[in-house]
């Protein structure tokens, strides 16, 4: 059974839903740890009420890569196969880009490339467009940049808020989550250059 270690910084409804999933059968995998770099993280009272394994390792005043080697050694003999960022509000940190080439997902509430960042709804809601969504992409060095594993579109309807709108994003997340991570433990897949492709 393929190991995942899923980091949140939040709410962890992304984190839910894949735990559901998981639950129900529908995903094939087992959550090695579940990862806050925030003790009010409400995630952390939901994996407990899951039963399943949680940890939380502050992160404020501490450098970005000071933290992700400390995530390494959490982690390092959990033996996961993938780590899904998951609301996590922080860069990983060179450490655990190392230690994990290729292996770190992210879900992003926009359609990347547009949107990078914080406050995606309002960028979106800015800018104007008639469409937005969300993306699932492996994690790189850079800012949201990495191959796109997976994308799901929602319109922008004219009375949308910010909140209306990424709380319309957040049911494809929970929909694509799961989806993208079954794809990518199942090796199914190739990364050429950008491009991640079936097979
Ligand atoms: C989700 O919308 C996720 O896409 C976003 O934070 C929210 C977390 O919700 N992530 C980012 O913006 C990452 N840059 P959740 O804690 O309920 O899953």
């Amino acid at each position: 059974m393929k190991r995942i270690a899923i980091l949140v910084s939040g709410r962890g409804s992304n984190f839910e839903a894949i735990a559901r999933c998981i639950r129900e059968g529908r995903l094939e995998a087992q959550i090695a740890m579940l990862l806050s770099n925030r003790a009010d993280a409400a995630a952390l009272k939901t994996a407990a009420s899951f039963g399943l394994p949680h940890h939380c390792l502050p992160s404020q005043g501490v450098a970005t890569d000071d933290w992700a080697r400390q995530a390494v050694e959490l982690l390092a003999p959990l033996n996961v196969d993938l780590i899904c960022l998951a609301g996590f509000m922080r860069r990983v940190g060179q450490p655990l880009l190392d230690a994990y080439p290729g292996r770190i997902l992210n879900i992003h509430p926009s359609l990347l490339p547009a949107f990078p960042g914080l406050e995606v709804q309002q960028q979106a809601l800015d800018y104007g467009v008639k469409f937005s969504g969300c993306t699932v992409h492996f994690v790189d060095s850079g800012l949201d940049t990495g191959p796109i594993v997976a994308q799901a579109m929602v319109p922008v309807l004219d009375n949308d808020t910010a909140r209306t709108l990424a709380a319309r994003i957040l049911v494809e997340e929970h929909r694509i989550y799961p989806q993208a991570i079954a794809l990518v433990l199942s090796g199914k897949y190739r990364v050429e250059g950008r491009r991640v492709l079936a097979g």
